[in-house]
This record gives structure tokens, C-alpha cells and sequence, in this order.
């Protein structure tokens, strides 16, 4: 049985990766955002995760309008990275586990949600970005990956409810793995940030904190929001925050609030970036239904 020693949430912002190509670490402007993650990578050195399931929104570089998955798996031996235009260097390629992807792929079928399956998939920034903070080093790839991309960009967007209930989904997939891996849940975006239109550079503080707090004891809370709701309290791309949903209902139903880091703004977004942890190192199942 797989073991899901956790689950990391962390923003994806394009100048993140800027700021890591040319080593800013210890820049005046970058330096307490970077201190952020050092507390993730102790915790990754203890807990050595054999693959990352990592839950992203794709922004073009994959789908685009004409043909928009709402929830869609990688099951590619690797995936590749492309030029999206923010100036971010390419990033060399992340080894797939398709063993996984496609027990992922079976079981959440089974438990009916009706996944698109990509045997060859490519990974943007909201993927590579959130890779290189958590595993530094040029072309550094010590865990395998399993990408599950969630729709954001072409509305009707699913639920939190729906996301809430796909990430325990995934939680019961994991725990029905027949092979002994330390698996690691990784969510990606976020936090409030609207990129474009009036609100541009909107930013909700409150907001985000509530999130924080509730992701830790009381998720659930957030299955409340509608999308619409979403996008009025953290901005048109904070709707990202439905994959931290994703990855927090993948833990099961307590976890211990490792570390939390929240940093405004980088660029024009809020970031944070979470550490949480199942007990006992498994999923100790979130089967309630909402
Ligand atoms: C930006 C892009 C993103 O995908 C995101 O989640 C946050 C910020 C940006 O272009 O600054
Ligand atoms: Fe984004």
C-alpha cells in the first residue's frame, strides 16, 4: 500500500522561476520569500518521498480552449516542459510513473470521475516553477511525478465541492496501491491574485488567511464557496485554490500543520506555501461524503 507521508501547497508564479534561474536567493526582495521554503526541504529530507502526485492548473501550454479536460492524468514516462513566453529558461524533463497513473487512472474511473488520460502531456510553470522551489538544483529530479491538471482556464470550472471530493478520490487511490511508495500530494497556485480586467493586481489578505486556516482543520468549510464566490473573495486566477482543496482532501481527515509560509505580494499575487502532515504517515481515510 502506497503511504501518503503529506501534502505541500505552494503558489506558481512565473517571476518565482525568474528569480531562481538567476540564483536571487539571497536578493533584498527575494530573500524572506525563498527563507519560506527552507523548512519544506527539511521536511522533505525526512520524510523522502519516492513520487509527487502533483495537482496544477495548466495555463495553455497543454490544453487550450479548443479542447479543455476537466480534470485530466498524466500517465507519460516523462513529461516535457516548453517556452510559454514568460522568459523562463526550459526545464529538462520530469520522470513519469505510469505503474501509478494508471492505477490512478483505473481507480478514479471506478469511483466515477471521468478522467482524460494523457500518455504524452506537457508541464507549464504551474508544474516546473513549484518542482524547482521544492527540489532545488539545476535538473535535480529526485522523485517521480504524476501530473493531474485541473481546469481553470475555460469556465464552467468544478466546484471546490467536486474538487473536494476528487481529492479523496485520489486519497482512496493511493491507499489501494499495491506497491510499497512514499507518495507526496503537491497543490499548486494561488494564493488571491487577479491578473487582468479592472480588479488587476487584487489581493485579499483576510481571505487568504481564513484559507490557511481552515485547509489545516476544517476543509470542508471551503466546499461551501461556489466559484463565483471564489473569484469575487481571491480574484479571476485565486480560484486556483482549488487545488489546494484537491491536495487537502487527499490527506484524510486530520493532518498537523508542519510549516506555513505566506509572503505578499511576488509579482502581483499573494504566495504561500504549506507543509501538512497525515498522521501516522497514511491516509486514515476521508470517506465522508459532503
Ligand atoms: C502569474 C501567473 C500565474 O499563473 C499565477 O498563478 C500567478 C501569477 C503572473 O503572471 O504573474
Ligand atoms: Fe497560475
Amino acid at each position: 500500500m502506497a503511504k501518503i507521508v503529506g501534502g505541500i501547497a505552494t503558489s506558481h508564479i512565473p517571476s518565482i522561476g525568474k528569480a531562481i534561474a538567476r540564483g536571487l536567493y539571497d536578493d533584498a526582495s527575494w530573500k524572506d520569500f525563498f527563507d519560506g521554503y527552507k523548512p519544506v526541504h527539511q521536511w522533505l529530507d525526512q520524510v523522502q518521498p519516492d513520487v509527487a502526485v502533483v495537482i496544477y492548473n495548466d495555463h495553455g501550454l497543454n490544453f487550450f480552449l479548443d479542447k479543455m479536460p476537466t480534470f485530466a492524468i498524466g500517465a507519460a514516462p516523462e513529461y516535457r516542459n516548453e517556452d510559454e513566453g514568460w522568459g523562463l529558461p526550459v526545464a529538462a524533463p520530469f520522470p513519469g510513473d505510469p505503474e501509478l497513473s494508471w492505477h490512478l487512472i483505473e481507480s478514479l474511473v471506478a469511483d466515477e470521475f471521468d478522467i482524460t488520460m494523457c500518455q504524452e502531456m506537457l508541464v507549464d510553470h504551474a508544474f516546473t516553477v513549484p518542482m524547482a522551489l521544492l527540489w532545488p538544483g539545476k535538473n535535480r529530479r529526485p522523485v517521480r511525478t504524476v501530473p493531474v491538471s485541473i481546469n481553470t482556464v475555460q469556465i464552467p470550472l468544478a466546484t471546490p465541492a467536486r474538487c473536494f471530493k476528487l481529492g479523496q478520490a485520489i486519497g482512496r487511490a493511493l491507499a489501494s496501491f499495491n506497491k510499497n511508495e512514499r507518495v507526496v500530494l503537491v497543490g499548486t497556485g494561488g494564493l488571491s491574485h487577479q491578473l487582468d480586467g479592472t480588479r488587476a493586481g487584487f489581493i485579499n489578505k483576510k481571505f487568504d488567511r481564513m484559507c490557511i486556516e481552515k485547509i489545516v482543520k476544517d476543509p470542508q468549510f471551503l466546499t461551501r464557496f461556489s466559484i463565483a464566490d471564489l473569484i469575487r473573495e481571491s480574484g479571476a486566477q485565486g480560484v486556483e485554490l482549488l487545488m489546494w482543496i484537491v491536495m487537502r482532501a487527499a490527506l484524510g481527515d486530520q493532518v498537523s500543520e508542519i510549516h506555513t509560509s505566506y509572503h505578499v505580494p511576488v509579482s502581483n499575487t499573494a504566495a504561500a506555501v504549506m507543509v501538512l502532515e497525515t498522521q501516522n504517515g497514511v491516509n486514515n481515510g476521508s470517506t465522508d461524503p459532503l
